[in-house]
């Protein structure tokens, strides 16, 4: 069965997905949403011409050819149009972060919890499918790393004043929701929660440092409690010229990894190379202990991109939604994953504007979020 998509919001970000979704074999892509029609034809055309576009989203939804919505819209705007999508029978796929607080997102765990048994609701996290982040995820799954003991995350990127004038909602409490942690490091947060589980406590300082006209931060340093014990620094910034990398150390009492800029740098466990070095046949020689990345990235997928790097993360989670939508299981992202996240972000915030720590599930209080 084709899954059949409406994608809502053609900026950036909803040209990628039409991209995407046109190139997908399982996919097709058959409505353009923009409230600026401009913007919805000009995705049309990208990805050949023949796509319908509107700028009335019940005209969308009320069509039976579409199956499932794409939301991306500046991020403010996701849950009313989740909700919407939802309560007119679609799967839903909302680009991160799911909205720009707690309070805001909640509506859509309701609308999601009232759909139909099998409907999709997810978020897109495409880092979680790098090839990198599963071999760290599933190496901390198996003990190979020990007792996770804390972890490093940095998000060291560029954006110029340029960037924050180029679009209204940009820098907005309102509409991103957030500045560097918030647009840019809530995928790293997502990757340190799926890696380390659940957040506890949050202490932090942001900065607006390198740009002006911005209401949020474009700095920010934080320390995280987990349930674990496991301790980690958190920071992030759109002020590091000209633009470094996104780093993310996992360090265990028996082994750790490095992924920078989305690929394994270093990777060692101390079980793995100890079966490796006494010969043991179970175990691949590059599993045990490696300081570069070379032989642990996996086999690219088909329809990978290695020049896009963008486009092939977002067709991997497509492969995972689509499976997700045909099976009826749970999809690799769910909300309360993504709700996590945001709510770690949030509490950062909350932290910094105090002073004083913040536990996250007194964010999280703002709606019925089952623990994991
Ligand atoms: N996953 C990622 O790596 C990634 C990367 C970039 C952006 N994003 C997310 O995608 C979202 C959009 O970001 P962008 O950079 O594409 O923004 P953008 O400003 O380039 O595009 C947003 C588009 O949405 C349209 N729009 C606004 N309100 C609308 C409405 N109510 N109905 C229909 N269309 C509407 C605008 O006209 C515009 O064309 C944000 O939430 C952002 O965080 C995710």
């Amino acid at each position: 069965m084709t899954v059949r998509f409406a994608v809502v919001g053609c900026g950036v970000i909803g040209a990628l997905h039409a991209e995407v979704l046109a190139a997908n074999p399982d996919t097709a892509l058959d409505v353009l949403v923009d409230t600026d029609h401009a913007a919805a034809e000009a995705v049309a055309a990208r990805v050949g011409g023949a796509v319908p576009v509107t700028t009335s989203l019940d005209e969308a939804l009320a069509r039976d050819d579409v199956d499932a919505v794409a939301i991306c819209v500046p991020s403010g705007g996701h849950a009313r149009i989740a909700v919407a999508a939802l309560e007119a029978g679609k799967h839903v796929v909302v680009e991160k972060p799911v909205d720009v607080t707690v309070e805001a997102a909640a509506p859509i765990v309701t609308a999601a919890a009232a759909a139909p048994a099998g409907t999709v609701a997810t978020v897109i996290s495409q880092h979680r499918f790098d090839p990198a982040s599963v071999v760290v995820h599933d190496a901390i799954e198996a003990g190979r790393f020990g007792r996770i003991t804390s972890a490093v995350a940095t998000v060291s990127w560029w954006r110029s004043q340029a960037y924050y004038d180029s679009g209204a909602w940009r820098g907005t409490w309102e509409l991103d929701g957030g500045g560097a942690l918030m647009n840019q490091g809530v995928h790293t947060v997502d990757l340190l929660l799926w890696f380390l589980g659940r957040p506890v406590e949050v202490m932090a300082l942001t900065g607006l440092l390198a740009h002006e006209r911005v209401e949020v931060e474009d700095t920010v340093a934080a320390v995280v409690r987990f349930e674990s014990g496991a301790l980690a620094t958190l920071h992030a910034t759109t002020a590091a010229y000209p633009g470094l990398s996104v780093r993310l150390q996992v360090l265990g009492d028996a082994g750790s990894a490095v992924i920078d800029d989305d690929r394994l740098r270093y990777f060692h466990s101390k079980e793995l190379a100890t079966a490796e070095a006494a010969g043991d046949a179970g175990v691949r020689a590059d599993q045990g202990d490696r300081s570069d990345q070379t032989a642990l990235v996996l086999p690219e997928e088909p329809g990978a991109d290695p020049a896009n790097p963008m486009f092939t993360g977002h067709a991997r989670q497509y492969r995972d939604i689509v499976e997700a939508i045909r099976t009826g299981r749970r999809p690799g992202v769910t909300l309360e994953d993504a709700l996590l996240a945001l709510a770690t972000v949030r509490a950062v915030y909350e932290s910094a504007r105090t002073g004083a720590p913040v536990r996250v599930d007194d964010v999280l209080a703002a709606v019925n979020v089952p623990a994991r």
